[in-house]
């Protein structure tokens, strides 16, 4: 076996008060597998081999064990499994004291955000190595945040554009990790805290919104809509195909993905000429073979001028569901010079995620200069869905 260079602590000894179950939270099934589970099948899908440290209740180890082992698969000689301490902090120095000799990087990861995806631990590997200090995964605050004093009382509302919301994995350095635990003196509720206390610096890459932390049980809900039609298909499963093409018109807005678009050509079209929900709505239609959007919901319909794509989709969607159908998930690709969807692929995913009610993943490509799209002249979108009854 090559001894890997980087280790994933995955900090699962809580015992989830907020969830307000009888089992510890990263023993709680969402979707047919544990919470645990679905974070360590992301894990054992990175690109490079890892220590992979379990840290899990002292009561549970046996039940970790087996978790691990099934998520492993012929990997189980990666695995460690410890058990954890009454705090976070100390449950992280539990993982730490296990690490193998010839690793450089450790990454910490919260057990309870089980669905962050694996580019985000790809990505904090390769900032590490860059610049040699802590990365931590942060999204923007969308929220205005207030500063209360201690009865509640509004003080003052901070600038929330330096304000970032911290995910894991955190990813160090493991002898400046390792010092900065030693050092501590304060519990943290965070890695990145212990780290900063010792004076070492720590940056911040792109999270993302699937890494949210399941806390409360209205998370738990959500865990299961998001990935719970795809983890567990019943009866019948099918896929659909969707192609919606639309011709660039400077004097239009933009708006594709259901989002808005400014300082961009807008595209032509009876409705907003949003071809990346048209094609979903496509897609959609023919999975469930119920035609298409052209048969459907006819230009001569006066509901449908200047419509926006959320109305196509919500009507298809009332039409899917009307046939028995739940969606499993879509997947959109723009093709296309511009927009540059990159910057915002996030964005879009979460708006399509939440007006789908089912993952929405979407990708982007040009087409290397030819066509009409390499010409300029318009955007392509291309969908596929997944439909179970
Ligand atoms: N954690 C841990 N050891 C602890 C406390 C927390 O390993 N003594 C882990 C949790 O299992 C979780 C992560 O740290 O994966 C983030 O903590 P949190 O979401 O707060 O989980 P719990 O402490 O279990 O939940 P609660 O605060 O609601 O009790
Ligand atoms: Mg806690």
């Amino acid at each position: 076996m090559s001894t890997p260079t980087t280790a994933v602590i995955v900090v699962a000894a809580g015992s989830g008060t907020r969830l307000g179950r009888p089992e510890p939270k990263a023993f709680v099934q969402v979707a047919g597998s544990s919470i645990l589970k679905h974070a360590l099948d992301t894990i054992f899908s990175l690109r490079d081999a890892a220590q992979v440290i379990v840290v899990a209740p002292a009561a549970m180890l046996d039940a970790a064990r087996t978790i691990a082992a099934q998520a492993a698969g012929s990997a189980g000689a990666y695995v460690t499994v410890v058990a954890g301490g009454d705090t976070r902090q100390s449950s992280v120095a539990a993982g730490m004291a296990v690490l193998d000799p010839g690793v450089a990087t450790v990454l910490v990861h919260d057990a309870a955000r089980a669905f962050t995806p694996v580019a985000q631990f790809e990505s904090v590997i390769a900032a590490v190595a860059e610049t040699g200090g802590g990365v931590i995964p942060g999204l923007a605050v969308a929220d205005t945040i207030k500063q209360t004093d201690w009865t509640g009382r509004v003080e003052s509302t901070l600038d929330r554009s330096v304000l970032v919301a911290v995910q894991t994995p955190q990813g160090f350095p493991r002898m400046l990790l390792e010092e900065s635990y030693a050092a501590s003196t304060q519990d943290q509720t965070d890695d990145a805290a212990v780290f900063t206390a010792a004076g070492h610096p720590v940056s911040v890459v792109d999270g993302d919104e699937r890494a949210f932390k399941i806390t409360t049980p209205w998370d738990l809900r959500k865990a299961e809509v998001l990935v719970g039609p795809l983890a567990t298909p019943t009866g019948n499963t099918r896929v659909g195909t969707g192609i919606d093409v639309h011709a660039f018109d400077e004097a239009r807005p933009l708006w594709l993905g259901g989002v808005y678009w400014p300082d961009e050509p807008g595209l032509a079209g009876h409705s907003d000429g949003d071809a990346v929900c048209h094609a979903i709505c496509d897609a959609l239609l023919s999975a469930a073979g119920l035609g298409d959007i052209g048969s459907r919901f006819g230009t001569a319909d006066s509901r449908f001028i200047e419509a926006h794509g959320d109305i196509f989709i919500r009507e298809t969607l009332e039409l899917v569901h009307g046939a028995g159908f739940s969606v499993g998930n879509v997947a959109v690709q723009v093709v296309s010079n511009r927009p540059k969807v990159a910057p915002r692929r996030v964005e879009l995913e979460r708006v399509l995620t939440q007006l789908i009610g089912a993952p929405v993943s979407v990708s982007a490509t040009t087409t290397d200069g030819l066509g009409f799209t390499g010409r300029g002249e318009g955007v392509t979108a291309i969908a596929t869905a997944l439909l179970s009854s």
